[in-house]
């Protein structure tokens, strides 16, 4: 494992998942809206990165979607993935400057649990493998859990994001317990020279909190920013998330 440096990253890097501009482009199977125009305005209004999520079933991005985006976007993207061999052969020859293995259900709404890193790891390894062999840095997403995290570290993954679902849908004395669990998590995945990202169910009221854990040093958001999008356009939507981070002291 390479040594990382101690500190973390005081500015918090904000990727904006566009795959549901995809998504209601896809329930006409037509030409829009088209998320490469999305993704440059999402970049306009501050987006660092832009995350796509190429599922199996393609019910949003497409793989025609990959290059427009890269081109229209200018700035690094985050392929999310599933451990499927067609789909990680599309990755290799894509090269995005980031991977993020998830779980995949077909008849899930959204990714809904984390990846069980520690059962799979004959699965990864390769996988992971391969793609840092491209240049490629991989992040695992995972539950906030100790055992994923050191699976992750023993991987050999440059980073994990840390599932913030559970913390999204909770509140009260609830949230506030997920919420030191994903911190404590943050803390052990960078002792152990882990990159911290965080995602899933982030919007413009919780992801202050997320981003006061200083160990975190990304977030992914798409839908709360793509709905706001709906009101007020993809830059502002995107615009007013940083003023989020921003509040927040990153
Ligand atoms: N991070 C990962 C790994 C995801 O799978 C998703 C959902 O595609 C997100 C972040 C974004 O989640 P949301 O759309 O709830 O903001």
């Amino acid at each position: 494992m390479t040594a990382r440096a101690a500190q973390p990253r005081r500015q918090i890097f904000l990727g904006v998942n566009i795959d549901h501009v995809a998504t209601v482009r896809q329930a006409r199977l037509g030409f829009n809206p088209d998320p490469a125009e999305a993704a440059r305005e999402a970049v306009l209004g501050g987006a660092d990165q832009i995350t796509i999520h190429l599922r199996e079933d393609r019910r949003h991005i497409q793989d025609s979607d990959l290059e427009p985006v890269r081109r229209k976007a200018g700035v690094p993207i985050n392929l999310e993935m599933a451990l499927n061999p067609a789909i990680v052969k599309i990755a290799l020859s894509y090269k995005p400057e980031k991977v993020c293995l998830v779980p995949e259900r077909r008849r899930e709404l959204t990714t809904e649990g984390g990846l069980h890193a520690a059962a799979q790891k004959k699965r990864l390894r390769p996988v992971i493998a391969a793609l840092r062999d491209k240049g490629i840095s991989v992040s695992l997403f995972i539950a906030p859990d100790e055992i994923q995290i050191r699976a992750a570290a023993a991987l050999g993954a440059d980073a994990v994001e840390l599932h913030t679902g559970t913390y999204a849908e909770a509140s009260g004395a609830k949230q506030k317990k997920e919420l030191l669990r994903i911190r404590n998590s943050a803390r052990l995945a960078r002792k152990l020279g882990l990159m911290v990202h965080a995602g899933h169910g982030l919007d413009y009221r919780n992801t202050a909190a997320i981003c006061r854990i200083l160990e975190i040093e990304e977030v992914n958001i798409g839908h709360s920013i793509v709905a706001r999008a709906l009101s007020v356009g993809m830059r502002r939507a995107v615009r007013e998330m940083k003023q989020v981070l921003r509040a927040a002291g990153r």
